[in-house]
């Protein structure tokens, strides 16, 4: 009789606990109109092994730059820091990511089951100049949810802002050695959750040094979720 007890009161604290997890991921995902995810503030970065370097000395000229120049500013970072290969813009959205790759040279894919045109615009942060996308332009785009195989046609799969891949695209980059960039915002459909009271982000990168992978966390010049995980198996350069 105890012993059954003490079973039911385990299971209960143990529903309980999931319960207050799937709470705190979803307030997570309530922020930022659904998808900004909670900030990581210094104190946690600099808790963390991984991430630490990224704590910022403010000079007050960071983070000046808008959200929406986040496509520009990742293609400027991914193209400094990498020869042009098959890439895949995991939840791309409209494609503005894969298409500024495609003008520098890359062979980049879109793969979002949500199907969008591409921006009939954006800012060039170079010349300041807005540039007009002409409205025949198109990237290739899967349509679908990511799926582990997709994984096989990239050398390098990245995903800013993803929505219910990361996990998956981290346990496909690692099973066929690929390379993956993830700027994680919120937890939205994700097959594991961190536990309660540990950051998505400091979770993930836990997650992806497991799985092998050597990780080199930056971070991207524009206000919202800017922290960057570029993953790769072995020692890097
Ligand atoms: C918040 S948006 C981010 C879009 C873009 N990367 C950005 O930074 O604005 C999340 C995107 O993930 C896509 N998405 C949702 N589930 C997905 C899945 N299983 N595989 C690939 N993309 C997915 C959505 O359609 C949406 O376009």
């Amino acid at each position: 009789m105890g012993k059954r007890k003490d079973r039911r009161e385990k299971t209960q604290r143990y529903a309980a606990i999931a319960r207050s997890a799937a709470r705190s991921v979803l307030a997570d995902a309530e922020i930022d109109g659904g998808h900004g995810g909670s900030p990581l503030t210094d104190d946690l970065l600099a808790s963390s092994a991984h991430l630490a370097g990224l704590v910022t000395h403010s000079t007050g000229h960071e983070l000046t730059k808008m959200k929406k120049f986040r496509f520009q500013l990742l293609h400027r970072w991914i193209a400094a820091r990498r020869e042009p290969c098959r890439v895949a813009d995991v939840g791309g959205g409209k494609g503005l990511l894969a298409y500024l790759l495609r003008e520098s040279g890359w062979q980049a894919t879109v793969i979002d089951p949500f199907a969008q045109r591409l921006p009939a615009k954006y800012k060039d942060l170079e010349s300041n100049r807005q540039i007009r996308i002409a409205e025949s332009e198109r990237v290739p785009r899967l349509s679908r949810e990511f799926q582990p195989e997709m994984a096989a046609d990239f050398d390098l799969l990245v995903a800013m802002h993803a929505h219910g891949c990361n996990i998956q695209l981290i346990d496909a980059a690692a099973e066929l050695g690929r390379e993956v960039i993830l700027l994680p915002c919120c937890v939205i459909h994700e097959p594991i959750l961190p536990p309660p009271g540990v950051h998505w982000i400091q979770w993930l990168v836990e997650y992806v040094v497991e799985k092998g992978f050597v990780v080199e966390p930056f971070r991207l010049n524009f206000k919202g979720q800017n922290i960057g995980l570029y993953a790769r198996m072995g020692a890097g350069e």
